[in-house]
């Protein structure tokens, strides 16, 4: 018996989703931990594509509990509209396959306008390209202990006591920024409205998990964004506003350490970055072109092309190390088919000194020319291959060269979007 985190391994859009929900048929609960509804997840199961953003991959399996930690930042408009879309899938979502924390803080409209008109008066360079989705702010509300949180729905005064100490601080805002005051009431108005529908799955996540824990049920953590877009251990300020790396697991529903017992860190078999920011092994060349038609490298979320570039082995020997990681799942082999020959990172020249790992200062990040290792490709197709034996043998030594370059084992191979082009290679909740 084990409990498992996803984490991503670089800058988001791995394809953990498909990962987690391959993995949710083994688990019992399925939780998301930090983040919000930046993320997106794509599930291809049997030909249906299912989106998801703010609700944990598990959910289009039957017969699970999807939990929302408190680690996570909460648009309840959002959540609602996306449950009534899975709803029209087919999926099932009730309070008995889903429970919130009702210490998650919520986003509020304010968050996203506030958001997105800072995004707007950056200058060129200090744009962090953010999803729009008042994400940063509403985790500045957290710590700055002015949030209004999902169990504060139950009651009118004492939201109407939370949401006016959150605009004490939000109205000089807005008025700073020429927007002009919140309307409170509406707002206010506005949030009754819905917590009749949110106020069912509202709970004490931790306590739940905790019996979950003591009864033996198998957690399955699933990690929104990247290593790489981590607040402490990300490309600083290009980041989100969450901890994103494995140990967040536990803090983010509620959980002790001890908790976890395997990281699984999602790497993509090249590198790519929606947003800003520095990226050494970004290809703007012809190679980066087709790595992105090949790999269908738009984002879930924004719908923005995905910048596109090599493996960056530095950078994951990087995030192995900050998240833990006890094995890797490798995706999209398959849109390396056909590249006659293959990069990748092994570390950065750095103004004439050679570093193995990416310095901390977003200047030296992006003054950081990365130092290549050139393998041969492949011509064979190995898109849903389901064995090991279905690969051509310089896939099988590009991937073994990955393993030994970021330090960790390959526990799953994905070779396709849809869930069953998968290779097992250790079962997580087994090891
Ligand atoms: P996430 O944010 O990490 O869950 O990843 P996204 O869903 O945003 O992006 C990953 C994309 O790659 C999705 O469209 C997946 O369907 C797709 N995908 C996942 N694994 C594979 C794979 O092994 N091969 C290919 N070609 N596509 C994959
Ligand atoms: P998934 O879970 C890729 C990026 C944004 C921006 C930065 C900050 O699908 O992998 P934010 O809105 O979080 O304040 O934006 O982080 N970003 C992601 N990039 N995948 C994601 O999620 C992301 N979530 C946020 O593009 O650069
Ligand atoms: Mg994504």
């Amino acid at each position: 018996m084990a409990n498992v985190v996803v984490v991503g391994a670089q800058w988001g859009d791995e394809g953990k989703g498909k990962i987690v929900d391959w993995l949710s048929e083994r688990a019992d609960i399925v939780a998301r931990f930090q983040g919000g509804h930046n993320a997106g997840h794509t599930l291809v199961v049997d030909g249906t594509v299912y989106k998801l953003h703010a609700l944990p991959s598990g959910v289009v399996r039957g017969g699970k509990l999807s939990v929302i930690g408190n680690g996570v930042v909460l648009d309840p408009w959002h959540l609602l509209s996306e449950i009534a879309t899975l709803r029209d899938q087919g999926v099932e979502i009730t309070p008995d396959t889903l429970m919130i924390a009702e210490n998650t803080p919520l986003i509020l409209p304010f968050h996203g306008a506030l958001d997105r008109a800072r995004e707007a008066a950056s200058q060129a360079g200090t744009k962090i390209g953010t999803t729009g989705r008042g994400i940063g702010p509403a985790y500045e509300d957290k710590v700055g202990r002015r949030a209004v949180r999902v169990g504060d729905l139950a009651d009118r005064d004492v939201l109407a006591a939370r949401i006016d100490r959150a605009l004490v601080h939000h109205d000089a805002l807005q008025r700073g920024l020429g927007m002009g005051p919140v309307d409170r009431d509406a707002l206010i108005a506005d949030l009754l409205a819905i917590a009749t529908d949110v106020l069912p799955f509202a709970g004490p996540v931790w306590k739940r998990m905790d019996d979950a824990r003591r009864a033996g049920r198998r957690i399955l953590f699933e990690g929104a964004q990247g290593a790489l877009l981590d607040i402490d251990f990300g490309t600083y300020p290009f980041v989100t506003s969450s901890n994103v790396i494995a140990g967040q697991a536990a803090t983010g529903v509620g959980l002790g350490p001890g908790a976890i017992d395997f990281v699984l860190g999602i790497v993509k078999a090249y590198t790519t970055r929606v947003g800003e920011g520095p990226f050494p092994t970004e290809l703007l060349d012809e190679d980066g072109q087709r790595l992105g038609e090949r790999g269908h490298e738009f984002g879930t979320t924004t719908g923005r092309k995905r910048r596109c570039g090599w493996f960056d082995a530095a950078l994951v020997r990087q995030t192995v190390a900050t998240s833990g990681m006890t094995g890797i799942a490798l995706t999209k082999l398959d849109v390396l088919d056909g590249f006659a020959r293959l990069k990748l990172c092994v570390g950065y020249d750095l103004d004439g000194t050679r570093l193995d790992h990416l310095p901390t200062a977003a200047e030296a990040q992006a003054r950081c020319v990365p130092v290549y290792e050139e393998m041969e490709g492949w011509s064979d197709s190995t898109e849903g291959a389901r064995s090991w034996n279905d690969l051509p043998g310089a896939a099988v030594k590009y991937v073994r060269r990955v393993e030994e370059l970021v330090r960790c084992p390959v526990a799953l191979l994905s070779t396709s979007p849809e869930r069953e082009d998968t290779i097992l290679v250790t079962d997580p909740f087994e090891d």
